[in-house]
């Protein structure tokens, strides 16, 4: 990658950014982080996601320093070239770094932060129209995931066991209930109501389903914030995960086992409508 990050308040050549290598974001995934969707130079949801991020650093007792996030995101659009182009934004900041010890480093510790800009070609169009596989897999997580930390293993180990049986996400079940996907948010279409996890400290609350929950009210679709059970996954007559970089894609089949009619459905199509009349 050519371009600039910005790295600690300075904006930094990429093939020169460095990071210490006794980060506590490298040795604890002790950090918080967000994705940000650039749609043709423009940040969607950018207050939302900032939100977030202080939400998440204020739960790990990590203070966010002071930085002018409008204008990073802005610069590292336009100086990247990325002006008129999809992108993503990813921000990180992680404890600092010292010597290793799992307690805190000492009072005044400069955080890391780190944003860098990327060129996002988007959701690839056979997803669109043939939708995307999906498998069941256990979340072994633990109970804070509200918190967008950098401790991502289990979501990693989840996503490559997706990635290696030929599907798109993996979907975290926890005593029976399909929480959400390894990196999305996870919807049912159950007796036309659209079904999603009620935000607490399972799932984390996607800015994506905030946005499409909204729009399936405005549609007029019944919406129920209710755990989804694995067992109810058979009758479902359409199931979708959303993200911000996979807007709502629609899951076709789980675990080999065709959705519905094992195509893409008329709710989640309506709402990937309405969500890209947004962006
Ligand atoms: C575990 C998890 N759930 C849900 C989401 C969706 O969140 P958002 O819509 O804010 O991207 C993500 C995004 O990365 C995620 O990692």
């Amino acid at each position: 990658m050519s371009g600039e990050v910005f790295l600690n308040g300075q904006y930094v050549p990429y093939a020169e950014a460095r990071i210490p290598v006794e980060d506590r974001g490298f040795l604890f995934g002790d950090g918080v982080y967000e994705v940000v969707k650039i749609y043709r130079g423009r940040p969607f949801r950018l207050r939302e996601h900032l939100a977030r991020l202080q939400r998440s650093a204020r739960e790990i007792l990590l203070e966010l320093p002071d930085v002018d996030w409008e204008g990073v995101v802005d610069r590292l659009v336009r100086g990247g070239g990325l002006a008129d182009r999809d992108a993503t934004v990813y921000i990180e900041v992680s404890r600092g770094s010292g010597p290793r010890a799992h307690h805190f480093p000492p009072a005044g510790t400069p955080p890391t932060v780190l944003a860098l800009a990327r060129e996002f070609p988007g959701v690839p169009p056979e997803y669109r129209e043939r939708g995307a596989a999906a498998i069941t897999h256990p979340d072994l997580r633990w109970a804070r995931c509200d918190i967008k930390s950098v401790n991502l293993l289990p979501n990693v180990l989840a996503k490559e066991k997706a990635v290696r049986a030929g599907a798109y996400e993996a979907i975290l079940v926890r005593d029976g209930v399909a929480i959400e996907g390894s990196s999305s948010n996870f919807f049912a279409v159950l007796d036309g109501a659209v079904v999603t996890h009620p935000e607490g400290p399972h799932i984390l609350s996607g800015i994506t389903r905030a946005v499409v929950l909204g729009l399936a009210r405005d549609l007029g679709y019944r919406v129920v914030e209710a755990p989804i059970r694995v067992s109810d996954l058979g009758r479902a007559s359409e199931l979708f995960v959303t993200s911000t970089t996979a807007e709502v894609m629609p899951i076709v089949s789980v675990d080999g086992n065709p959705v519905g009619a094992g195509r893409p459905g008329p709710v989640a199509a309506s709402l990937l409508e309405a969500f890209m009349r947004l962006v």
